[in-house]
């Protein structure tokens, strides 16, 4: 209930149910000082979803997952310390929490611990609850499989059937207290396999892939992703079109040469040393308008001479579809942009070819760092679009400089593309005149 002052405060919301603070045993929750109300994530599906909290706690975090009810069925707790981390059940109120047997940690058990290297920036910790697959699931950063810190298949048997069913909410605790609403985010879906980079259309996809979840379809990924592979993935959407058939080779002629319109704005670029690293400049051609649903013009076409790359930056939840035009590109993804921490690389570096599309979305591939490893130069298509979902619509990139400070980049246009276009048009007549 609003109080009569936030009768007409449009951003007023309810808070959450309170978590009761005595069990029917009577066990009180004495470790929490309970000076802010708990608030509760329910969870739409009995034994389905992954809770997540931003927090920026050096000393412990907990996480519980309380049943229907806790005076006879199974509870579990999380608890994350800068020195451990350890999964506990307990069967019943009257019980004492027991470690759960066959945890493992992926990435061994210290990256399980607390972040206590970012001291500015707050970490995600998540869980994964997964009734339908029997497991349960702990990680740092963006919820997906491959920032796993903690894995274990639990017995959906014991210690009676279906027991998985009855974890219905989940409470997460830092230093003591509450974690506020703001910091907490639901997912009514578990985490389970990661997709795939590759995006290929319904007429490439094969058993194999499905089989081996190598490639993806467009379908299979978030909606904004989907719009803007639509509007792209066509054959048109290409620099060899019937009216300027060298496009390409006319931006690769004119990246070489300073006195041409590429070699010119990539000189003052590297000179101006945008990123704080003269190797990490690259064009960016904007394509359209600002539709107000992305950050910055949708469509950008980025011209990458040889041997460049970008910093590596954080897309701040948008979607994005990365098609290839010209050359290769090769993609290498981290865990997270903190500032003053050196990002963990995940999964192996990609090479991208001429006509491959890759994505990232809220939930993977998310941070990156794009690399020209080829002689000649590349050309890429970025699309970019919020999701409905997100409403804070973050207009910029974090980006690391070469000291790991973490930078916003505002992204901004080198040249519009039909403007481009004309130049390279005079150049290329003129190299062939
Ligand atoms: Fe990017």
């Amino acid at each position: 209930m609003a109080a009569p002052e936030d009768f007409s405060n449009p951003f007023w919301t309810p808070a959450r149910q309170e978590a009761p603070q005595e069990g029917p045993q009577g066990e009180t929750r004495k470790q929490y000082s309970s000076k802010q109300p708990i608030y509760r994530i329910e969870m739409d599906i009995g034994g389905l979803g992954t809770i997540s909290a931003k927090s920026k706690t050096m000393t412990l975090l907990e996480f519980v997952v309380n049943p229907e009810s806790p005076g006879t069925q199974p509870t579990l707790k999380l608890t994350i310390t800068p020195s451990s981390c350890i999964l506990q059940m307990r069967n019943k109120y009257s019980e004492s929490f027991k470690n759960v047997p066959g945890v493992v940690y992926p990435k061994q058990p210290p990256a399980a611990h607390l972040n206590t290297l970012s001291k500015k920036d707050p970490t995600v910790y998540w869980i994964s609850v997964d009734r339908s697959n029997k497991r349960f699931r702990y990680g740092q950063h963006l919820t997906n499989f491959s920032l796993t810190y903690l894995d274990v298949g639990l017995d959906g048997d014991k210690p009676f059937p279906n027991w998985m069913d009855t974890l219905t909410s989940t409470d997460v605790f830092q230093d003591g207290d509450s974690v506020p609403t703001g910091d907490l985010a639901y997912d009514p879906l578990p985490v389970t396999m990661d997709k795939p980079p590759l995006v290929v259309t319904d007429q490439e996809i094969s058993l194999e892939d499905l089989e081996k979840y190598t490639r993806t379809t467009f379908a299979n990924l978030p909606p904004g992703c989907q719009t803007l592979y639509h509007n792209v993935a066509g054959h048109n959407i290409t620099l060899e079109s019937p009216d300027f058939p060298d496009l390409g080779d006319a931006i690769d002629a004119s990246c070489k040469n300073q006195e041409l319109v590429c070699g010119d704005m990539l000189q003052k670029k590297a000179d101006d040393n945008e990123f704080g690293d003269k190797d990490e400049t690259y064009l960016r051609i904007t394509i359209g308008n600002n539709l107000g649903n992305s950050p910055g013009i949708p469509y950008v076409m980025e011209i990458w001479p040889p041997g460049h790359s970008s910093p590596i930056h954080d897309h701040g939840k948008a979607s994005a579809v990365i098609k290839v035009l010209y050359g290769s590109i090769q993609c290498s993804w981290y865990d997270a942009v903190q500032d003053h921490r050196k990002p963990i690389q995940v999964g192996n570096s990609v090479i991208l070819k001429k006509g491959d599309v890759t994505w990232l979305g809220q939930k993977q591939y998310q941070i990156h760092k794009l690399e020209n490893p080829g002689k000649t130069v590349c050309i890429t298509l970025q699309c970019y679009q919020f999701e409905q979902s997100d409403k804070v619509h973050y207009e910029y990139f974090d980006y690391l400089d070469p000291h790991n400070n973490k930078k916003p980049f505002t992204p901004t246009s080198d040249m519009a593309y039909g403007k481009l276009v004309a130049q390279l048009r005079q150049e290329w007549k003129g190299k062939h005149a």
